[in-house]
């Protein structure tokens, strides 16, 4: 989420990039996520306008819009779809709006009691920087780095996802997205400690997250005393045993970006390993948006997860970049099958139904019987970014 590029015009540019080398079914499909994107900056209007000021969108169910505060996970995300969407669009309504909520929002920046200061804080001040770079946002991101790493145990090895008492260091896969913030800050600002964090949690979470078919477990609970795992379990899949979709992607994405950022070929590595569990599934559905778990009870009849399949798609445009072939035309040709089957129905929304979201038909936290089959924040989020990086817009590295 690098984007350091494209503060104007980006339709042109993404137009000069379309035509070098692309087949007419990539052309037909860049057209197909322009009008996507197009529409979803009147969707995203009308979700500013009805989201009430210091709340978040989280989703919508029953037809009303449901939102979060500040310090809710999901908070940084609606923020930083404005603005990947004004980036796309140029529209200054979006813009206004982005501020606004980055205002909103910008207390996190202190905020000890998280893990996902990265998802709420990168994904939306991280996003703004390269478009107003003297509103001081680096400085938002620096002291939300601090505040991430005061969360790291040197002795486990890694940041603690969530808060526990004293007999038990919780960490869940999802927390590889949070170092993104700390390799931004690291490269800011050359302060090794952002980097070391980073990689150690990286390093911890390679060694003892991951199954030897390359899946993971959601979350590992640390012995505090010994540093060793005490007990691998789910929170948000089907079963301990199981791997559940939107944690395979979370780790997906976090070691490829980990990879951007350090060059550490073990990264490289681990996040090919896990894209041969995902499309070597033999649950990986011929539509490529994965069930909610891949060992859902009832699949083919398990709902399926649009946000997974955004994640997915996304970190596939990157880790292609770095594969040789036959994997690079193998991830490539999925993230184009995500992204055709995400902008159209029954996932794509065509209007105000799902109150301006654009995507339908995600799975928040089945076990909890909380958002299932609805629209999320974070599912549109990714789904643009994955849109912008296939467009050409933006992209990781630069
Ligand atoms: N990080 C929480 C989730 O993916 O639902």
């Amino acid at each position: 989420m690098r984007y350091w590029l494209l503060l104007a015009l980006p339709c042109i540019l993404g137009c000069r990039a379309s035509h070098q080398g692309r087949t007419a079914a990539d052309k037909n499909l860049q057209e197909e996520l322009r009008t996507s994107l197009t529409r979803a900056v009147a969707q995203y209007k009308y979700l500013g306008a009805t989201v009430p000021a210091h709340r978040f969108p989280r989703t919508f169910e029953q037809g009303k819009l449901q939102t979060t505060g500040a310090d809710g996970w999901v908070s940084g995300f609606f923020p930083g779809t404005l603005i990947q969407l004004y980036r796309f669009s140029g529209d200054t309504d979006l813009r206004a709006t982005a501020q606004q909520k980055l205002n909103e929002l910008r207390s996190q920046q202190y905020n000890q009691h998280t893990h996902d200061l990265g998802f709420m804080m990168y994904g939306s001040f991280g996003q703004a920087l390269s478009l107003f770079p003297s509103a001081g946002y680096d400085t938002v991101l620096i002291n939300s780095a601090r505040s991430l790493c005061s969360r790291f145990d040197p002795k486990i090895g890694c940041i603690r996802s969530w808060d526990s008492d004293s007999s038990h260091f919780l960490v869940i896969i999802d927390n590889m997205m949070n170092l993104e913030l700390l390799m931004h800050c690291f490269h800011v600002t050359g302060d090794s400690l952002f980097y070391k964090v980073a990689v150690t949690h990286a390093n911890t979470t390679m060694q003892h997250h991951f199954r030897v078919d390359g899946s993971s477990w959601h979350v590992v609970d640390y012995d505090p005393k010994t540093g060793r795992p005490q007990r691998k379990q789910t929170h948000q899949g089907a079963a301990d045993s199981s791997a559940w979709a939107r944690g395979q992607a979370w780790s997906l994405y976090g070691f490829t970006m980990m990879f951007r950022e350090t060059g550490d070929q073990r990264y490289l590595q681990q996040a090919s390993r896990i894209a041969s569990f995902i499309l070597g599934h033999p649950n990986w559905p011929s539509d490529a948006i994965p069930y909610w778990d891949f060992n859902a009870p009832g699949i083919p009849n398990a709902y399926r997860d649009a946000s997974a399949a955004a994640v997915m798609a996304s970190a596939l445009l990157e880790l292609k970049e770095y594969a040789k072939t036959p994997d690079k035309k193998r991830y490539k040709t999925t993230a184009v099958k995500i992204l055709r089957q995400l902008s159209a129905a029954p996932y794509r929304s065509s209007g105000d139904e799902a109150g301006g979201f654009l995507l339908q038909h995600s799975v928040g936290h089945f076990p909890k019987h909380s958002e299932i089959d609805v629209p999320l924040s974070y599912a549109d989020y990714y789904y643009v970014e994955a849109a912008l990086r296939y467009l050409g817009l933006v992209h990781p590295k630069q």
